[in-house]
């Protein structure tokens, strides 16, 4: 489908209802689209950024839907297949196009797809390419989540073209975000997923973006967003230095002894004014977790001892949570064993770039005893002062 952003641009990219998963590990729970933008200027045409490959047919419709019989330059804003995959197609429909990136996306360009170096035109910041009353020029927002990304911005029209940046997993026929209720969830997601580990270079590429205060800004995945100032806001929120009075035990039992415990802290977490949810690790959509992960003040990760230490599950959690980097101010790990074995110093070592204070672990030998629930309310009220002292908790 053709989704018009206003006169001569053109989302002509393709709308994934169909798609489950996402680099086989991200969930789509609402799918995704590749978004494409034809900008006509008075002399040239320009296709920034293309889609999937296996969705091209969809790219190549909406072309001809619109009577293209000429594109000038395929910008590619960043070298990932989803958006890059189809550029190839392209030139062999389009062969007088240029592909205009900078240096670092067409060397990874020549690398993933064998695109000859003579097809490229190499732009760096500030660069501007005119089309006819229409004019391109390049930030480079690296780093969100690829260090070759850039923003395309279309000066007279004040539209930013920022790829993955600001960008949500939503399939949708709506032209703009302001018409979808699930985008802020599912752009708080797609951040979660692939740019929190990056926060501090997102920092600079929001003030890079805001510096052309933009009328619309155009992401490659989802819609566009006529009101940039909402996606702007959420980000820095995500972004900034702040948390929030929640905590998030993420579990899983295998017999109930770890339940009991987790139910009883949940409920002493509660009492004393955290907010607080559970998860089953074993069932939950890590996509939610990642989300959570965003502005979250405490991670409660409980598991039973097997095989000498966490449950797998534990440990991908661990391995997720360090991976993303989140803000967390407060980790602990409770749950029960059978013998003993290393599952402290297993998690722990998972959650090396997490440095934060840890608490004091709550494990416990078989079905926890009352003193086991006294540690639980001890470590709820360490979390309690833990929040009142970043004054999350009022
Ligand atoms: Fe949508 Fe980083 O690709």
């Amino acid at each position: 489908m053709i989704k018009k952003l206003k006169e001569g641009i053109y989302n002509v990219g393709a709308v994934d209802f169909e798609r489950t998963l996402f680099d086989e590990i991200v969930p789509l729970p609402q799918g995704t689209s590749y978004n494409a933008y034809l900008v006509m200027g008075k002399d040239k045409t320009a296709l920034i950024d293309t889609v999937e490959p296996d969705m091209a047919g969809e790219l190549f419709k909406n072309l001809d839907e619109l009577g293209v019989d000429r594109i000038d330059y395929v910008v590619s804003n960043h070298a990932e297949q989803d958006h890059s995959g189809s550029i190839p197609l392209v030139l062999e429909r389009f062969p007088g196009a240029r592909v205009v990136t900078n240096k670092k996306c067409m060397a990874f360009e020549q690398d993933l797809l064998h695109m000859p170096e003579e097809v490229f035109t190499v732009i760096d910041e500030g660069d501007e390419i005119d089309l006819g009353g229409r004019t391109l020029t390049f930030v480079m927002t690296k780093w969100v989540h690829w260090p070759e990304t850039m923003t395309t911005i279309l000066k007279e029209d004040r539209v930013a073209f920022t790829c993955d940046f600001f960008g949500s997993h939503v399939a949708t026929s709506h032209v703009f975000a302001e018409q979808c209720d699930r985008t802020f969830i599912e752009a708080k997601r797609y951040y979660a997923e692939i740019m929190m580990p990056f926060r501090a270079t997102i920092v600079k590429n929001i003030e890079k973006v805001e510096q052309f205060a933009p009328a619309i800004i155009a992401p490659s995945h989802g819609p566009a967003f006529s009101e940039p100032s909402a996606i702007i806001n959420a980000y820095k929120e995500w972004v900034g230095p702040g948390t929030k009075n929640e905590a998030l035990v993420l579990y899983t039992s295998m017999h109930g002894s770890t339940r009991k415990m987790v139910d009883a802290l949940v409920n002493d977490l509660a009492q004393r004014g955290v907010g607080v949810r559970s998860r089953d690790m074993v069932t939950s959509d890590f996509g939610e977790v990642a989300i959570d992960l965003v502005d979250l003040t405490t991670l409660i990760i409980a598991t039973p001892t097997m095989l000498a230490g966490p449950h797998p599950k534990a440990v991908y959690a661990a391995y997720l949570a360090n991976a993303l980097r989140p803000k967390l101010q407060l980790v602990g790990v409770i749950g029960s064993f059978g013998w003993g074995g290393k599952t402290v110093d297993i998690l722990k070592a998972n959650m090396g770039n997490i440095r934060t204070e840890f608490l004091d672990p709550v494990l416990v030998k078989g079905l926890p005893r009352d003193e086991d629930y006294q540690r639980l309310e001890a470590l709820a009220d360490r979390v309690r002062a833990k929040h009142v002292e970043l004054g999350v908790l009022k």
